[in-house]
C-alpha cells in the first residue's frame, strides 16, 4: 500500500468539504495512518481532549438510520448551540453565499422546501461516505479552550485525508443527535459531541465535485503591526 503523502501546499489546496463520496471503503490501515496524524495535534497543556469514535458498515448505518428518524420526528439534541440567527454582519452574508452556491450547483431553489430538506437530510446520510469520526469531548470550564483543541485535532485529520487522497467534511449537524449518537455507541454521558467528520473517497463525478468556496483577502483577516 502507497503511504506517499502530497507536499503541504498541494494538500492545502486540495482540501475542501466534498458532499459527495464514493462507497469504496479505506482500509483499516489507511484509518489508522490519518489517526496516527490527527494524534500529534497540539493541544491546552496536551490535554489531547478528543475522545473519536469511527464509524462504519452497520454502526454508521443505525446512526443514519436514527438520525433520519429523529429529523422526520423533530428531535433534536444537540450538546451546543447553532443557530444562524446568531450571526450578524459579514459572518451572516458569507453563510448565505456558501448555501446560495451550494444548493445552486444542485439546482434547489429557495423555494423548493422539499429538495432544500432532502439535501440537508444528507448530512445525516454522511453524504455517501464510507466511514465517519465522531468528536467526543470532556467539559471543562466554558469549554472554549476544549473546543479549539477538538477543531485542531479536526484540522490535522482533514488535512491527513487530504494529503493521502482521501477526502472529508466536518459537519456540526452529525452533533445535533448527540443522545442517540452517545446511546448508539455507548458514550458516558459526560463526553459531548461536538461534530462530525464524513470521510472516504470524494465522488469525482457529483456536481458539486468542482465547487470551492471563495475566501476573503488576507488583508480583511489580519493586521500586521511593526
Ligand atoms: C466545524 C465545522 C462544521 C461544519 N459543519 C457542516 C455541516 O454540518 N454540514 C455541511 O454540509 N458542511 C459543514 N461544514 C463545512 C463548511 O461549510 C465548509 O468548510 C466551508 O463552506 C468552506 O468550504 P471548504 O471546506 O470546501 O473549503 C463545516 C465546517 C466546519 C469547519
Amino acid at each position: 500500500m502507497s503511504t506517499t503523502t502530497l507536499a503541504f501546499d498541494e494538500t492545502i489546496r486540495n482540501r475542501f468539504s466534498p458532499r459527495a463520496f464514493l462507497p469504496e471503503p479505506l482500509t483499516e490501515e489507511q484509518i489508522r495512518q490519518v489517526l496516527t496524524d490527527a494524534q500529534s495535534s497540539p493541544s491546552n497543556c496536551n490535554n489531547q481532549p478528543w475522545h473519536v469514535h469511527i464509524v462504519s458498515g452497520k454502526t454508521k448505518d443505525a446512526l443514519e438510520k436514527a438520525m433520519v428518524r429523529n429529523h422526520s420526528e423533530g428531535i433534536v439534541t444537540p450538546d451546543f448551540t447553532f443557530d444562524y440567527a446568531d450571526f450578524y454582519g459579514d459572518y451572516f452574508d458569507r453563510s448565505q453565499e456558501q448555501a446560495r452556491i451550494y444548493y445552486e450547483t444542485l439546482g434547489v431553489t429557495r423555494e423548493d422546501k422539499i429538495k432544500r430538506d432532502e439535501v440537508y437530510i444528507r448530512n445525516f446520510k454522511f453524504y455517501g461516505a464510507p466511514h465517519a469520526a465522531f468528536l467526543f469531548m470532556p467539559s471543562f470550564g466554558d469549554n472554549i479552550r476544549v473546543a479549539s483543541d477538538m477543531g485542531m485535532y479536526g484540522q490535522t485529520f482533514l488535512l491527513s485525508l487530504a494529503a493521502r487522497g482521501y477526502a472529508g467534511i466536518p459537519q456540526t449537524l452529525l452533533g445535533f443527535h448527540a443522545d442517540t449518537v452517545r446511546e448508539i455507541l455507548g458514550v458516558s454521558e459526560q463526553y459531548r459531541l461536538l461534530f462530525g467528520i464524513s470521510f472516504g473517497y470524494a465522488d469525482p463525478n457529483a456536481p458539486t465535485h468542482h465547487v470551492r468556496m471563495g475566501r476573503i483577502s488576507i488583508d480583511e483577516s489580519v493586521t500586521i503591526h511593526s
